[in-house]
């Protein structure tokens, strides 16, 4: 939370570009002036946009706004910090555009006007016969008639104080709205008349104070105090009877001389100091944390008014090393906009209806030490914590309950002064929408169309008919799909799920999963979605789990985002690798799994040793079991589109577990519009519809479980090993000429345990090759696979795949 260094890198790219694009083309912009005289001006584009202090540490001028680069503020910043840190400003709340002008006109007056002539922003005096910004980062107004300065930045901070500047008893720094929003935010630091030197929390947008939550407790030592930043870098409050105090307890360990520094109210409200070493010359450079105050601002602020330091319905947490908070959402909630967490968070349900009697559609979900204090409208003693959960549940006005030693306090929205702390002992139970995993009926096993509930897609799963009339033996239903892609229906609880217990998941923060996975420096692997890495819960250590990285920049809202991972969650089947949680922090984006021992099937499959073939089958029903429960048993059809060795991996009784399940979802790019770059999937594995402008359907899975099966059968890959050889094998041929030839033996390569199971392995093998027919119709669905492996229906002969056209070489 660094206000300068932890932006999100795309705001310094976007700052970046804009650079690039000024330096470029305007290169004189660097020039060095130190005196601004009479009638000069400065651009926000050209000919000269800032204006250096004599050392080139600060540059005073037009600066491109982090969040839109065609907007400007004035103002003076650290020119040679990486990144670079804004110190003053002048039209925060008012940035100007393209056309604006700052100008030292003829009769001393610095006025900066914006593209029509009006004026933003003016100190308010004349007569300046320069101007000149000091090395100190003070730009000051000079008449040749006076020796003092008519007007200096240093007297009119914003929210940073510098090394020789002072805040006088009367005056104040205000914090800005985010980082990257210069506009008068949330919380003000007062060097008040009384002696005191106060924070605020401030009620937006009129600007009163709500009650303070740190001061130097000295009211009543008179007006004589200042807050202090001298020269070699220590920031004391300095009382009139000369006691100073120590802001940041530093004791001057930090000097001037090799660092840069600033002290700023952050828009959490933290007053911070950071410093910045000046000479380590190894890109180690950053802005650090030098001291802040309070220590423990999530719990500081408690007001009947105002949200508290994070926005409504938030909670704050302050665990890092900097302690700087962190504002997060409760389950099920997220934030109203990510970079605005000062607006708070929204849940992504619906409420509870009090029309309606909702009981089973909400459950309680579990935070531990966390607290909304001050928001209660009911109190219960001498309860347990299923009656506290209950007494929620059934009151369609509660959101949120806290439990804490027999004691059960109701809250409802906005909630206010959230807060986790190691110190509570409570624990808060929040009301969230149950989804159901498990509670739709077995669809029927045999041949009937089964159709799903779901309100934005529709799917007519048919299948295939093994009879023994025509010529192929089957009777063929059309396959129907409306808009599915990839992906699952609209999740809106359709029953109740009570029994359900612990099927919620987590939601970690980046902190936590930083620790789990030790810096994230165990890498498992890396897929098409980020890379994986081992971690372990901090609360048992033997409790692995594998922490997916997701690298691309998703589309979604962080709504989205977290609606979908929390379906995921919700999906729960023996032969599929288990989501315990997610991290959804601003750019970071990580998907929190079971950690599998045994690896991938890849390598089993492909490794040195050849497993044995009865392993391999269980494999393969294991994984059609899965397949099943994705495409026809989970509340909302998914389609994994990625179904391939790597993404099969085996838990500690080798038992196959299909990961990445619900993912492609996530990186869907634009469902309508399917081009070749739209393709999901890896070559070898992907259905020939993917290339045609027929609708994707859960058969484009069956594909690519067919293309593994015989890679399961012949422990070979699906495209020869021969890179470069024009011989390049293609497995589905080259499988279908040896069985149509009886050259099982060759398929299995002289496999002894598969080869005293020969009718199993055609059986196999058979059903691999109505998997990959090219039309999708004619493979059968997945549940009819199963009774086919197994032995539960006969497998008529297959047609050649290569005969309906197009697999893909
Ligand atoms: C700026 O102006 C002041 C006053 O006229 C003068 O003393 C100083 O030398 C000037 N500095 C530069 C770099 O021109
Ligand atoms: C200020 O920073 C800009 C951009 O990093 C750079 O181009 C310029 O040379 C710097 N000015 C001085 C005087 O160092
Ligand atoms: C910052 O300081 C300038 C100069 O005192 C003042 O005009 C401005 O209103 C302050 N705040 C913002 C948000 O720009
Ligand atoms: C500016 O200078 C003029 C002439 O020297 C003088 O009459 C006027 O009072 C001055 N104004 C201010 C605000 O000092
Ligand atoms: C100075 O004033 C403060 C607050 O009024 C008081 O706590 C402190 O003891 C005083 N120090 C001295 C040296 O008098
Ligand atoms: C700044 O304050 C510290 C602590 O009071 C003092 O030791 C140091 O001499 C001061 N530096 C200057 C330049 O006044
Ligand atoms: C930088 O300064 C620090 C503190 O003065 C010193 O310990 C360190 O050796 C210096 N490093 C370099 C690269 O000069
Ligand atoms: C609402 O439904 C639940 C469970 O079905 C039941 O226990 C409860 O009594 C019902 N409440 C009302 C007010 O009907
Ligand atoms: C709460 O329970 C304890 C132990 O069961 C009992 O002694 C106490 O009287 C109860 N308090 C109330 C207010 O019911
Ligand atoms: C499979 O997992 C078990 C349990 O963690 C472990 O003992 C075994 O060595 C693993 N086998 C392989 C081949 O990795």
């Amino acid at each position: 939370m660094a206000t300068a260094s932890a932006l999100p890198l795309s705001h310094h790219l976007v700052r970046l570009a804009a650079l690039l694009a000024l330096t470029q083309a305007f290169p004189a912009t660097a020039e060095t002036y130190t005196n601004l005289t009479q009638g000069t001006t400065l651009t926000p584009l050209r000919p000269t946009t800032f204006w250096p202090s004599p050392s080139g540490d600060f540059a005073f001028g037009f600066r491109p706004l982090d969040s839109d680069a065609s907007l400007f503020v004035l103002a003076i910043w650290f020119n040679l910090t990486s990144p670079q840190a804004v110190v003053w400003f002048a039209n925060g709340d008012n940035p100007v555009q393209a056309g604006s002008k700052l100008e030292l006109t003829s009769d001393g007056q610095l006025s900066l006007t914006d593209q029509s002539g009006n004026e933003v922003w003016s100190p308010g005096v004349s007569n300046a016969t320069y101007a000149a910004l000091l090395d100190s980062g003070n730009l000051i107004l000079v008449s040749s008639s006076s020796s003092s300065s008519l007007w200096q930045s240093f007297a009119s901070p914003n929210d940073t104080l510098l090394p020789g500047q002072t805040l006088l008893a009367g005056s104040s720094l205000r914090s800005r709205l985010t980082d990257l929003d210069y506009s008068e935010g949330r919380f003000s630091l007062v060097a008040q008349n009384d002696g005191n030197l106060v924070l605020y929390p401030l009620a937006l947008p009129a600007g009163n104070q709500y009650k303070l939550y740190w001061s130097t407790n000295t009211a009543g030592s008179g007006s004589g105090s200042r807050l202090v930043f001298n020269e070699s870098g220590s920031l004391y409050y300095s009382l009139t009877n000369d006691t100073q105090i120590d802001i940041f307890s530093t004791g001057g360990s930090y000097s001037t001389k090799d660092f840069y520094q600033r002290a700023t109210l952050d828009p959490d409200g933290v007053f911070t100091l950071y410093v910045y070493p000046k000479n380590a010359s190894n890109g180690q450079q950053k802005w650090q944390v030098g001291g802040i105050k309070p220590t423990d601002i999530c719990t500081r602020i408690m007001n009947d008014y105002g949200s508290g330091s994070c926005g409504y319905n938030s909670y704050c947490v302050s665990n890092g090393d900097d302690q700087k908070p962190d504002c997060l959402c409760p389950p099920d909630y997220s934030f109203i906009d990510s970079t605005r967490k000062y607006l708070g968070c929204m849940p992504n349900f619906e409420p509870q209806s009090c029309e309606h009697n909702e009981t089973d559609l909400f459950d309680l979900e579990m935070l531990d030490e966390t607290d909304w204090p001050l928001s209660d409208y009911e109190h219960y003693i001498n309860v347990s914590i299923d009656q506290c959960k209950d007494y929620c549940r059934t009151d369609c006005m509660c959101a949120v309950t806290i439990f804490n030693s027999g004691q059960c306090y109701k809250k409802k929205l906005p909630l206010s002064n959230g807060r986790q702390t190691g110190s509570f002992g409570g624990t808060a139970l929040i009301k969230v929408a149950t989804g159901n995993a498990n509670s739709l009926p077995q669809p029927p096993s045999s041949t009937v169309t089964v159709e799903k509930k779901d309100r934005k897609s529709l799917i007519l799963v048919g299948s295939l008919l093994l009879g023994s009339s025509g010529l192929l033996n089957m009777v063929l239903l059309a396959v129907i799909s409306v808009n599915v892609l990839c992906r699952y229906g609209n999740r809106r609880p359709i029953k109740p799920v009570s029994s359900m217990s612990g099927m919620n998941i987590r939601v970690f923060t980046h902190r936590e999963l930083e620790q789990a996975t030790n810096g994230f420096s165990e890498e498992l692997g890396s897929g098409s979605f980020g890379r994986v890495f081992k971690g372990s819960l901090a609360l048992d250590s033997r409790t692995w789990i594998a922490v997916k990285k997701l690298d691309r920049l998703l589309h979604d809202s962080d709504k989205e985002f977290t609606n979908e991972v929390r379906s995921i969650g919700q999906i729960h089947h023996k032969n599929l690798v288990r989501l315990l949680g997610f991290c959804n922090e601003g750019v970071h984006r990580l998907l929190v799994y079971e950690y599998m021992s045994n690896g991938s099937l890849k390598s089993l499959l492909f490794g040195s040793e050849r497993p044995q073939w009865n392993q391999r089958t269980k494999i393969a029903l294991g994984i059609a079991r899965g397949l099943v429960y994705l495409h026809e048993e989970c509340s909302a059809p998914i389609i994994h589109c990625d179904i391939k060795p790597e993404n099969i991996l085996l838990d500690d009784n080798f038992v196959a577990r299909i990961s990445d399940f619900g993912l492609a979802k996530l990186l869907r790019t634009d469902q309508s519009h399917r081009t070749n770059t739209g393709i999901r999937g890896t070559r070898g594995y992907v259905a020939p519809e993917w290339f045609k402008n027929v609708p994707i359907t859960a058969k484009v899975d069956v594909y690519s479980f067919g293309v593994m099966l015989l890679e399961i059968i012949c422990c070979r890959k699906s495209l020869g090993r021969g890179v470069g050889n024009e011989e390049v094998m293609v497995l589905t041929y080259w499988a279908y000429d040896y069985y149509r030839e009886g050259r099982l033996d060759l398929l299995v390569e002289n496999d002894e345990e598969a080869m005293a199971d020969v009718s199993v392995v055609e059986r196999f093998v058979m059903v691999a090759m109505w998997c990959i027919q090219g039309e999708p119709f004619l493979r059968p669905s997945m549940q009819k696979v199963i009774q086919m492996l197994e032995g539960a229906v006969a497998v008529p002969a297959p047609p050649d795949p290569s005969s309906y056209g197009s697999s893909i070489r």
